[in-house]
């Protein structure tokens, strides 16, 4: 009831005009009520709604801004560097590096409100607007100085020239110089937003370095040779609502084997990737960093038929990382050696799965629950050991249990057996279904048996994932076995 008033309430300004007159009186009675009066109200607020919506659009959009580059410094005034005005060519034909840098840097001059933190400028918000213009560069963009905050970069697309330098991103948030003292990080709170990044197969598009809560927000990135997006050291880049693909492809490309690059490289700690779809690149997410998170991310971007791996924890030995509610299409994740990683709520389709790679035998605080997979009956397992390296010796609370599969192997950690018969042996083999060899820590079972005796019984052998149970005489019995490979009890 509560909640239901307070979402109406929230949704009566703007949905006013579809509201049935009255219905919902008696929950509303501390919100306000509707009457045919207040629907004319409510419509004129809307329409002063939707009118100061239209302002702001317009302010953001129109190229009426005054030619002075500079926008007035008032406290009150926004500041928004449109990069037409420092003559930005919006066509894409001539190169509007330096119209661009220029905006950049008179936007790090903006003053500083100091709500940021220690040794990072706050620049209040300012914008650089790209004011829907597609832009050539041959130059990185990189702001001038480090230790700035607070700032947008949005609303266009940037390509990359032909003799733009391939070890480069286009844009760069990493240290110029080597100017000291520097502070504990270069940007603080920095947001791309609503950019196309075409880096014409010269290099990256975003390079994140030691930074600390930076927006990566509506981002289409394509044609990278290197990373789509590289995140170094400092921590808190959210990468969200994006695509990024190294080939502009909706899947089935002919040259996917050829594929290459990656789409997001985190080589620091506590980024969160979600609702990100990664249409190409031989690897999608590299992580090398801890406490990452990933949620709704979908990769196509190299099937592992062809060389491709969807997401990739190069962490062994300490991974911790949270993969939920993703969609792995064709392509795998691999773990080396995890230890605490959680995989649930996904979908892994065309004999995509899970391969836990041993490095130095590790596998540690592993859940791997509630997945759907889907597969061409060729026998892939869902989740797979790769022991090339060194089997796994260290095993300890691994969970891979409640996941679905079909047309591929179920594997688990945990599994069930019954049996009905009639003698003094019951012998149940686990090998087929449980992810590890040779591992039973712990087991339970019934013998239930209605006959004329009353048997004794016991378990007798738990080795090589096979349990016998047996009686001292013959019974007609029914015989249920549980075993558990995640902990000891
Ligand atoms: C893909 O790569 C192979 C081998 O590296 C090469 O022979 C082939 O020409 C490439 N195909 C395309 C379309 O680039
Ligand atoms: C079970 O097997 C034993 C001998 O193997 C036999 O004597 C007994 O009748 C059997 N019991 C039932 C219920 O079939
Ligand atoms: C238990 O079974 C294994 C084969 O699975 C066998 O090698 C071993 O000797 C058995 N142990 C006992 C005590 O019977």
């Amino acid at each position: 009831m509560a909640k239901r008033s307070l979402l109406w309430s929230l949704l009566l300004g703007l949905l006013s005009c579809f509201i049935v007159v009255g219905t919902y009186g008696e929950n509303l009675h501390h919100s306000r009520t509707i009457s045919s009066g207040n629907y004319h109200e409510a419509m004129h607020r809307l329409k002063a709604f939707k009118t100061s919506l239209t302002r702001h659009e317009s302010i953001a959009s129109t190229p009426s801004y005054s030619p002075s580059p500079l926008p007035s410094q008032g406290v009150n005034n926004p500041h928004v560097y449109h990069v037409t005005a420092y003559g930005a060519d919006p066509s894409g034909n001539s190169d509007s590096t330096e119209a661009l840098l220029a905006a950049i840097a008179d936007a790090t001059k903006g003053p500083s409100e100091r709500y940021l933190l220690e040794g990072i400028n706050d620049l209040g918000g300012a914008q650089i607007n790209l004011e829907g213009g597609n832009y050539m560069i041959s130059q990185p963009l990189k702001l001038p100085v480090v230790g700035v905050g607070n700032l947008m970069i949005h609303g266009g697309t940037i390509r990359a020239s032909n003799n733009f330098p391939a070890d480069s991103y286009i844009i760069d948030l990493s240290k110029s110089s080597n100017k000291t003292p520097s502070p504990s990080y270069n940007f603080e709170y920095i947001t791309l937003k609503d950019l196309l990044l075409d880096s014409n197969f010269r290099g990256g598009g975003i390079s994140v370095i030691n930074s600390l809560r930076i927006n990566i927000d509506n981002c289409y990135i394509t044609h990278f040779t290197t990373n789509g997006i590289l995140v170094q050291s400092g921590h808190e880049t959210y990468i969200r609502n994006s695509f990024l693909g190294q080939h502009i492809t909706a899947g089935g490309d002919k040259n996917e084997r050829n594929f290459s690059g990656t789409a997001i490289n985190l080589q620091g700690n506590d980024n969160a990737v979600t609702d990100v779809v990664i249409f190409s690149a031989a690897v999608g997410i590299m992580v090398t960093g801890q406490a990452n998170t990933f949620s709704g991310v979908h990769c196509y971007n190299k099937a592992t038929g062809f060389g491709g791996t969807g997401i990739y924890l190069k962490l062994p030995g300490l991974t911790q990382t949270r993969i939920v509610n993703s969609y792995m299409d064709y392509t795998s994740i691999v773990a080396e050696d995890p230890v605490q990683l959680h995989i649930s709520s996904s979908f892994f389709l065309g004999d995509a799965n899970i391969v836990l790679k041993s490095m130095n035998g590790v596998v540690n605080g592993v859940s791997i629950v509630d997945n759907m997979f889907s597969g061409k009956n060729s026998g892939v397992e869902i989740v797979h050991l790769d022991q090339s390296n060194s089997p796994f010796h260290q095993v300890d609370q691994v969970f891979v249990d409640r996941n679905i599969a079909r047309g591929m192997k179920l594997k688990t950690t945990t599994a069930k057996m019954s049996m009905q018969g009639n003698g003094t042996s019951w012998s149940f083999d686990f090998n087929n279904i449980l992810l590890f060899p040779n591992l039973i820590k712990n087991v339970q079972y019934s013998l239930g048996s209605t006959c004329c005796t009353f048997p004794n019984h016991a378990l007798r052998n738990v080795s090589e994932n096979r349990v016998v149970i047996e009686t001292k005489e013959a019974v007609n019995a029914d015989v249920f076995v549980m075993v558990d490979q995640s902990v000891a009890s």
